[in-house]
């Protein structure tokens, strides 16, 4: 009797169990993102062991999709008999929504557009883990997608990616119903579209002497033709960018392609000095805004970019421009008088105007980064909000549409893991949680100006990202949160589930040769960060003899002896940062004997964050008159490219209320000094 209580003890636990192994069970619930409405019914379905028979009444042009499925599909002309039945339906609202019914006997899947079926497919494909789960739960699932635009973005620019890695990418990119590739064609470091009527672009442009961002940077930012032995970089022919625009629309992708301006273009300026302000090409980044050379070398660009790219949408960049060289430039200063313009801003938004009339003469619209917001937006203009949501709820407001891929969220160049233990990286610290938590609706936003804010969208900038393993170990599993936040309803956002569920599709993308995060072995943030420190000076009041610096307050006057330990990142607003010296006093409240003084400094050099050269500690009874107990000293070296936290503490031997410490900053010019707390024992 015993035995078998104890048996169906073990069987309990062991289906509990394989219940909580996503993956494993073929249930809806293991789809990212997850479907809209699920219902599960009794029983499952087995997929034959020759594969699905899946016969297409509707949508033909999905055969392709069905054949290439990993379940083993093959086409059968007639209904009775298959596996599958896919059919229209037209009273199924969204365009990119579908019916999913699976039962013991088979499978239907309804749509109004091919997108919908397209994506059932895929939801089928996740369900039975590509093939290796046999038995599908009965269920049907009503689905369509939150948002409509669920994008990734891809910088080719610091570095060249093959074809080959742009098609792989698209096909995680439909598993995960992601809609927009946004391709970042043009940057300083190379540019990546041949343009027939300005072939120097590509000649000399596109290729440089350096095989990484960093070396090209370091060695001053020079290019050279394709014939030079040490060239590296390389270009898209139109005939190629074509194909894969073909590639990714079989996959219901659109690609939008990203043609810079007026800013981060010193690759054109090189090529074609003509267009710079003093015409040398040297020195800015920035087009001319004066000269009609500029707007006929951009337009020509355009309306090649236009041919080869269907894309409703022309990304114009637009962000970062210095403007520096406009403030002293005869042609700019002159279309400033005649246009009428206040200021260098009022210039830009003139650029970006009068190229979004040209774009749109061609039947499309421009988008851009936030900045095109700055002297006025472009009428027709939809805003990328990447400095934080601000400046996309301040276009939603303004009646522009709106996709939010704001940098503390959805930059996939911020580390994902502790830095020590990952590859150097731009700063930052943005883990699968992180990624998953960013809601875009803002409570602020009204029901009415929701139809403005169009999706969201995950960027990789790729100066630290060299190699194609590394892009992908930075995209998965982060994307797969932007893809759950874009499809998903909000209500039934659920981290647990989901990062299970990430989990394994990290392991099925893995089988299938792509480079993920090892995400089932996170480390996660600094455990520091979440114990509150107790020591003597805690909530003991701070004197500032000099300001921490109002961009970087951490929690104010509180912030070095509220207990509260920094994380990975001083974003996370737990570090006071101040580009002068820290010098501050701590008040004890008593005469206290005291044996140690240990402050916490961030060393992010990308960040221009350093640790001080050295902490002195001055301790006083009367808070006049202090003497030094002596100094510690900082020892990272220059060119660690790594965050790293790093402790000074001096050792005491005496008795005094009041604790003065004062840390010198780095020599490096600019350089920053971040303290999250000190700790007086
Ligand atoms: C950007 O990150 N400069 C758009
Ligand atoms: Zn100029």
């Amino acid at each position: 009797m015993k035995t078998s209580v104890y048996r169906f003890l073990c069987c309990l636990l062991l289906a509990a169990l394989s219940c909580s192994v996503a993956w494993a069970d073929g249930s809806p619930r293991d789809v990212i993102p997850l479907p809209a409405h699920i219902a599960v019914a009794k029983g499952c379905f087995n997929i034959p062991a020759g594969g699905l028979r899946v016969h297409l009444a509707a949508f033909p042009a999905l055969a392709h999709a069905v054949q290439q499925c990993p379940l083993g599909c093959s086409l059968v002309s007639k209904r009775a008999g298959a596996d599958v039945v896919i059919d229209a339906d037209a009273g199924i609202a969204s365009p990119e929504g579908y019916r999913l019914v699976v039962a013991r006997k088979g499978i239907k899947i309804a749509a109004k557009c091919e997108a919908g079926a397209f994506y059932a497919l895929q939801s089928l494909v996740q369900m039975s883990a590509g093939g290796r789960v046999r038995s599908i739960v009965c269920c049907s699932i009503a689905d369509e997608p939150r948002f409509s635009w669920r994008g990734l973005h891809f910088d080719v620019s610091r570095h060249f990616r093959s074809v080959e890695f742009l098609k792989k990418q698209i096909d995680a990119m439909a598993l995960l119903k992601l809609n927009v590739m946004h391709l970042h064609l043009t940057d300083g470091a190379g540019w990546r579209m041949e343009i027939k009527s300005y072939p120097r672009l590509t000649e000399l442009a596109a290729w440089r002497p350096a095989r990484t961002w960093q070396e090209w940077a370091d060695g001053g930012a020079r290019y050279c033709t394709r014939e030079n032995p040490e060239a590296h970089g390389g270009f898209y022919s139109q005939q190629e960018l074509r194909e894969l625009v073909q590639y990714a629309a079989d996959r219901h992708i659109t690609v939008v392609p990203e043609i810079e301006m007026p800013g981060h273009s010193e690759e054109v300026l090189a090529a074609y000095p003509e267009v710079s302000c003093d015409g040398s090409g040297l020195g800015s980044s920035d087009f001319c805004a004066g000269k009609e050379a500029t707007f006929r070398l951009l337009e020509s660009v355009l309306s090649e970019v236009v041919d080869v790219f269907p894309s409703p949408y022309i990304h114009i960049g637009g962000d970062e421009a210095a403007k520096t060289a406009w403030r002293s430039c005869p042609h700019c200063k002159l279309r400033m008088e005649q246009e009428g313009l206040a200021s260098v801003e009022e210039l830009q938004s003139y650029f970006i105007c009068r190229m979004e009339r040209f774009v749109n003469s061609k039947g499309r619209r421009i988008i851009g980064w936030d900045e095109i917001l700055e002297g006025g937006l472009a009428p027709d203009a939809t805003v990328m909000s990447w400095r934080g949501v601000e400046g996309g709820l301040k276009a939603i407001k303004a009646g522009h549409d709106v996709v939010m891929t704001p940098g503390e969220f959805y930059y996939l160049d911020y580390t994902q893991d502790a830095p020590f233990k990952e590859p150097i990286s731009i700063g930052g610290y943005t883990p699968l949680s992180r990624a998953y938590a960013y809601d875009p609706a803002d409570p602020s936003i009204s029901p009415e100006q929701m139809k403005h804010l169009l999706g969201v969208q995950a960027n990789l900038w790729s100066e630290y990202i060299p190699t194609d393993a590394h892009a992908e170990y930075m995209y998965y599993p982060r994307t797969f949160a932007v893809a759950e936040t874009g499809w998903s309803r909000a209500a039934d956002k659920d981290f647990s589930r989901f990062r299970a569920n990430a989990v394994a599709l990290c392991a099925f993308l893995r089988d299938k040769g792509y480079n993920t995060f090892d995400i089932a072995n996170e480390f996660g943030e600094r455990k520091e960060s979440f114990v509150v420190a107790d020591h003597l000076a805690r909530g003991c009041k701070v004197t500032y003899n000099l300001p921490y610096s109002s961009q970087w307050p951490g929690a104010g006057d509180a912030t070095l002896t509220d207990g509260v330990q920094g994380g990975w990142t001083y974003l996370d607003h737990k570090w006071q940062g101040t580009m002068r010296d820290l010098d501050v006093t701590i008040d004890l409240g008593d005469v206290k004997p005291l044996h140690c003084v240990t402050a916490t400094f961030m060393h992010s050099e990308g960040a221009w964050v350093h640790v001080p050269q050295k902490m002195e500690v001055l301790t006083s009874i009367d808070g006049e008159h202090f003497l030094s107990a002596g100094t510690a000293w900082g020892y990272v070296t220059n060119g660690q490219p790594k965050i790293l936290l790093h402790p000074f503490t001096l050792l005491l031997n005496v008795s005094a209320r009041f604790v003065r410490i004062h840390a010198t900053k780095h020599s490096r010019p600019g350089a920053w000094i971040f303290t999250d707390e000190i700790q007086i024992n």
